[in-house]
């Protein structure tokens, strides 16, 4: 949930670190801090606040040195203030290091260090005593790490320095780190784009690994207790693609780039996609598992699967998976969605398949991420980094993967195609400048409300789960999204005079969903309709194509960027919304 980022090179290490903490912002933003070594000392600031106000009061780019580690905090242990931000030192600050994940047994271990002066109330903070102890017993520095490591149970993505040792060691299990390969720089972090302004060569470290970065690299696999070898790939993201450009914000330019975004998933191979639908169409058990807005995609996926081939695919939330591992088999196929392939429920329900054998694959955007290098095969969305820590333009990736998946089962890829092709001009339309002018004017309206409702049937359904996601997430208003048919067993209690309700309506639902919007109507609801064709119970119409199963795309990109412009009336920071982060690594 929070973001590191170390530089080992040539250059001065902090206005390095500094830059890639902005970029990794999107992962974690209460607090941060930057540690130096120089001359044998450790130069450290760090504070509670967003990065650039902290930068505002202390300057973290004047710290000397060409190694260093930095940090950007979504709490976990402790609250948010300048003792628990990162970095940590042990007692005598010959160790300072960075820590992404939790410590699950960090209470034992904390047992262990009685006499110990701690500074914090994280867990992350032990980790550094533990290796001054193990040092202090006579062990170098490498060593003393690997028998720390070796006592640490959970996630954890480390960057660590001794100060009196030029080099870095990045330690990761179960929580993402790779390592930017420059021209004689090294550039250890949580993501790709926190160093894509330097290079696009980059190592993925494997569950486990260890490297100590110096003028080189040496890697080491706790679990298999030997040195390893890591390869060197490339990248495929374009440095300007991570950055804002003429934007004001990264989730309004994202949910732009859907034009293009969604274009770029009918660049799937044909044989590819053909062997998957094989496989899915050999398996009985076929599972879509997936959180947040990736679970929406999924039970967007399960409808089209049964729409579209007539086959049973169930949907399952990741945090709820657990539940259904009575299920798995070795006749189960799971497959997994994700924008950042690091969700750890996501990652717990594959890992739990494969352990009786079942098959797992992924529709994801990171390559190289933990859940794309643990599936039998990975579909890559292609969308992009997605900074906005809503999820936008990875979401219509993912229902068009599956979208084209359902009619590749039943032999219709190069339908499905055409299905997404015909969106180019759509999506342009609904996300032009004037588009957006006509949603801020419902935006508004509606800035002011406490409630807003979203139903739909069919398709329409998970497609209102997700547009009350998005608006409530981003604007905190509340809002919360029903099947249209069963607002009536109850929620209906809700409406009063002038609650606004959002409509989905496509061709095939059409007839039902009008009459449920007239019972809303009938007690008071303010309508607001979402479809091809304005009807007489709407007092708002916002028009989006008819597309058929590609309606779950075209009606919720006027639901992001109403979602978008009622967080920006409202004052809230549509790329950064309170208490969330964009990868959540811990369960
Ligand atoms: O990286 P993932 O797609 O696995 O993330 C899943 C969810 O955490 C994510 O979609 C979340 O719900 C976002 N806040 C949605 O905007």
């Amino acid at each position: 949930m929070c973001g590191i980022i170390g530089y080992v090179g040539k250059r001065k290490a902090a206005p390095i670190i500094f830059q890639g903490l902005k970029k990794l912002e999107y992962r974690g933003y209460d607090s941060a801090g930057i540690a130096t070594l120089h001359d044998g000392e450790f130069f450290i600031k760090k504070d509670a606040g967003k990065i650039d106000d902290i930068h505002k009061r202390l300057n973290l780019t004047d710290l000397p040195g060409s190694i260093g580690i930095g940090h950007t905090r979504w709490a976990t242990h402790g609250g948010v203030t300048k003792e628990n931000a990162h970095p940590h030192t042990d007692c005598h600050g010959n160790i300072v290091l960075v820590h992404n994940g939790i410590i699950e047994n960090y209470q034992e271990l904390k047992r262990l260090l009685s006499g110990h002066d701690m500074r914090s109330e994280t867990d992350t903070e032990i980790i550094a005593h533990l290796i001054g102890e193990e040092m202090k017993n006579g062990k170098d520095f490498v060593e003393a790490t690997k028998s720390t490591l070796k006592k640490l149970e959970g996630q954890y993505a480390l960057l660590i320095l001794n100060k009196n040792d030029n080099r870095m060691i990045a330690a990761r299990r179960k929580a993402p780190l790779l390592i930017g390969v420059g021209d004689g720089d090294y550039f250890p972090a949580s993501d790709i784009p926190a160093f894509l302004d330097y290079t696009k060569n980059v190592i993925y470290l494997s569950d486990g690994d260890m490297a100590v970065i110096d003028g080189e690299m040496k890697f080491f696999n706790i679990d298999l207790n030997k040195e390893v070898q890591r390869e060197i790939s490339t990248i495929d993201w374009d440095p300007e693609q991570a950055k804002k450009g003429d934007f004001d914000h990264f989730m309004i330019k994202e949910i732009v780039e859907q034009n293009e975004t969604i274009q770029r998933v009918i660049e799937q191979d044909d044989s590819f996609m053909l062997s998957i639908a094989d496989e899915i169409k050999k398996h009985k058990n076929v599972i879509l598992v997936g959180c947040g807005t990736a679970y929406y995609a999924c039970l967007t996926g399960s409808y089209l699967f049964s729409k579209i081939a007539n086959k049973y695919v169930i949907a399952v939330s990741g945090s709820e998976f657990s539940n259904f591992k009575g299920l798995l088999n070795e006749d189960t196929l799971i497959i997994a969605v994700s924008q950042s392939g690091e969700t750890a429920d996501t990652l717990e329900a594959i890992r739990a398949a494969k352990s009786v054998g079942g098959k797992v694959f992924s529709i994801v955007n990171v390559r190289g991420s933990s859940l794309d290098r643990e599936s039998d095969e990975s579909i890559y969305t292609k969308a992009g980094p997605e900074i906005g820590v809503v999820s936008t333009k990875a979401y219509t990736a993912q229902v068009a993967v599956l979208l084209l998946l359902a009619h590749a089962v039943v032999g219709k890829l190069e339908e499905g195609k055409n299905r997404l092709k015909n969106l180019h001009a759509l999506v342009y339309n609904l996300t032009a400048l004037s588009t957006r002018k006509y949603l801020r004017r419902l935006a508004e309206k509606l800035k002011d409300e406490e409630h807003i409702f979203t139903i739909g049937r069919g398709l329409m359904y998970p497609t209102a789960l997700e547009a009350a996601l998005k608006l409530k997430e981003v604007s905190y208003i509340h809002a919360e999204g029903f099947a249209g048919g069963d607002l009536k067993h109850g929620s209906i209690a809700l409406i009063e005079k002038g609650t606004p309700t959002i409509v989905f309506v496509t061709k095939d639902t059409e007839r039902d969903v009008i009459s449920n919007a007239m019972e809303i109507k009938s007690r008071g609801g303010y309508i607001i309709g979402v479809g091809p064709e304005n009807n007489e119970v709407f007092d708002h119409f916002i028009k989006v194509p008819e597309v058929g199963f590609a309606d779950p795309i075209t009606h919720i990109i006027p639901m992001q960027i109403l979602g978008y412009q009622l967080a920006v009336l409202r004052g809230c920071d549509p790329d950064k919304p309170r208490n969330l982060a964009k990868s959540v690594v811990v369960k």
